[in-house]
């Protein structure tokens, strides 16, 4: 939810800005800007629609300095047009902001800077930033005591970077909720969203924590909390493989990451799993008598972190035997749950950034609950408020629609799962092994659906033009349907639902007729049959049958109009398997229907709004 970058050092700070506000494009994209000091002057350049357009506009309007702000945006407060688009700026030119968050008072604020005599050009929220700054600064006539008031007065959650022209050598900062990180280069210093936007030159960084504020110099970082003493702070070598943010020869992002999946599994497996069956997890630093008298789980997650937590919800009661319920985050962090310290809250997070899920944290921990986070970016807020985490391996997640980040939270959960099953003393030796060597097969399995992906692209091809789409599958594979579905409707932009297949009867098979292709998610399994069911209902009623079953399943392949098949595995596996035709398939259908999957409209990859 928008992307924030700063830069004050020797090289040309447009092209710097640029690739920062590329690499957090991921964040938002309906609009960016730039500000830039340039002759003691601020100058700023935004526009509408996406990097390469605003990188358009520099080329005809250039602008030179070494020091400046960027923005990308995903409109929260003001349609996304380049008047909205950050930086904003304030009445008389002299401060400029880009800001990451919302700022919940900004009416009460704009109308108390408007009686001053301020000027708002925006309908944003962001643009009492920089006014109320000016306002303080008038009155104090001192920039860190001036940033102090302004943000005593914001409500909500913020990160944001000031451009001030009266000192060049500095950029001013503060955070509350929203992430910010400084880096520190030969000479040079960055502040941006995330450690992405800055490497490789940023050799060592620091992540700002709340209710931080500051200001950096080409130097380094000047800390401050509420007290006006400065904090010391210590900072990290950064390790980042640039590489992972490229497309690595692939169309998107998208396609990429659904064929890094089988290398990550095999990852996850290597680092976790010993000959024995044995789970370790050395960065989970929970204590086994705690772990010991759990009795009860709640997973809290949203979007597709939300199906992979469906998924965990079997693989706990299951595996370990321990009662498990699942909300989506923004309904939990309002539902007031029974939950006590006994409880374990499970918050699942790709990006470990989504507000409703860090909110859901603050709720759990207020009622003394010990909360595990599972996440793919162990530097992130909700990595460093939970008690404890369990990193997802998956490696950056660039594309908007997550693929691999899914598969790894699903495996990451079944192993957890057999940890707690061995910690309560549940399975033998036997079942372990057994289970281990299962584990084992599936990257090559995947390895086997990936190398078919033309048939998935016939697919789509084919149902181009079909406008509503059902997806079912039962027990595990119920998240699978609803995970296509999500798919499908994020990048292509075609209505889908998921269901229980169980519960199609009770209503949605009124919407069954030959316009609407049904996809039944049916492996071999114990409830296979049940499926073949669903399969019969929907063909009497003249629905189109999309299968994905088991390899060589001609039943169900004779009942389909279209059968994909994935290789044979134990019912607890088969969700890792069966989505991965169903990310090919929303992949190939957002292509035939013009779509960019890797930036799909209205979406960004990080949540921190509300
Ligand atoms: C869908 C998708 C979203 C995210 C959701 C939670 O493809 O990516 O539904 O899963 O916004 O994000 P994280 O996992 O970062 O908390």
């Amino acid at each position: 939810m928008c992307g924030i970058v700063g830069y004050l050092g020797p090289k040309s700070v447009d092209s710097v800005l640029i690739v920062g506000l590329t690499r957090l494009e991921y964040r938002g994209y309906d609009s960016a800007g730039i500000a830039v000091l340039d002759k003691n002057e601020i100058v700023v350049r935004k526009e509408k629609g996406k990097i390469k357009d605003l990188e358009e506009l520099l080329l005809s309007h250039p602008v030179e300095g070494n020091v400046g702000i960027g923005h990308t945006r995903w409109a929260t407060h003001g349609e996304p047009n380049r008047q909205n688009a950050h930086p904003h700026i304030d009445t008389a030119g002299s401060t400029a902001v880009v800001h990451n968050g919302i700022v919940e008072n900004h009416h009460a604020l704009r109308l108390e800077l408007i009686d001053k005599g301020h000027v708002f050009h925006t309908e944003t929220d962001t643009e009492v930033i920089p006014h109320l700054f000016e306002q303080y600064y008038k009155e104090l006539k001192d920039a860190p005591k001036a940033l102090k008031a302004t943000v005593d007065r914001l409500e909500g959650r913020f990160a944001f970077v000031l451009l001030l022209d009266k000192f060049p050598d500095r950029l001013f900062f503060a955070r509350n909720g929203s992430p910010l990180v400084y880096g520190k280069g030969r000479g040079e210093s960055f502040l941006a969203s995330d450690v992405s936007a800055i490497v490789p030159a940023a050799k060592e960084h620091f992540h700002i924590e709340n209710d931080q504020w500051g200001w950096i110099t080409k130097d380094g970082l000047h800390l401050h909390n509420g007290t006006s003493e400065p904090l010391p702070f210590e900072l990290t070598r950064t390790q980042f493989d640039v590489k992972t943010l490229d497309r690595g020869g692939y169309e998107h992002f998208m396609l990429k990451e659904i064929h890094e999946q089988p290398g990550i599994i095999r990852g996850i497996i290597q680092n976790r799993l010993n000959d024995e069956g044995l789970v370790t997890l050395p960065e989970m630093q929970l204590p086994n008598d705690f772990l010991n008298r759990v009795t009860r789980c709640i997973i809290t997650s949203a979007g597709t972190s939300w199906h992979a937590g469906i998924v965990g919800k079997f693989y706990l009661e299951q595996f370990a035997r321990l009662s498990t319920e699942v909300d989506i985050s923004s309904e939990f962090r309002y539902r007031n749950p029974i939950a006590d310290g006994e409880t374990l809250v499970v918050a699942i997070s790709q990006s470990g950034e989504t507000a409703d899920t860090l909110a859901g944290i603050h709720q759990a921990k207020a009622k003394f609950c010990r909360v595990l986070s599972f996440v793919n970016v162990t530097t992130s807020s909700i990595a460093r408020e939970s008690e404890a985490f369990i990193d997802l391996m998956a490696g950056p997640e660039i594309g908007v629609a997550s693929t691999k980040a899914y598969t790894a939270q699903v495996m990451s959960l079944l192993l957890y799962a057999q940890f707690m099953g061995g910690i309560k003393w549940l399975g033998s030796k036997e079942d372990r092994l057994a289970i281990l060597r299962e584990i084992r097969l599936l990257p090559e399995k995947m390895e086997r659906i990936l190398a078919r992906a033309e048939e998935l692209k016939h697919w789509a091809h084919e149902l181009r033009d079909s406008k509503d789409f059902v997806f079912l599958g039962r027990q595990h594979n119920h998240p699978t349907a609803l995970e296509g579905a999500l798919k499908l409707k994020e990048i292509a932009y075609v209505h889908a639902s998921g269901y229980a297949g169980g519960e199609f009867k009770h209503g949605p098979i009124a919407l069954i007729s030959d316009q609407i292709p049904v996809v039944c998610i049916a492996p071999r399994g114990e409830l296979y049959e049940k499926m073949i069911s669903n399969i019969e209902e929907v063909r009497s009623r003249k629905g189109r049958i999309l299968s994905i079953c088991t390899e060589g399943d001609e039943m169900v392949r004779s009942k389909s109009d279209f059968c994909f098949e994935i290789p044979e595995c134990p019912d607890y596996l088969s969700p890792l398997l069966a989505v991965i035709p169903l990310q090919l398939f929303a992949y190939y259908s957002a292509l035939e229907r013009g779509c960019e999957p890797d930036q799909p409209r209205n979406l960004a990859k990080s949540v921190t709004v509300e």
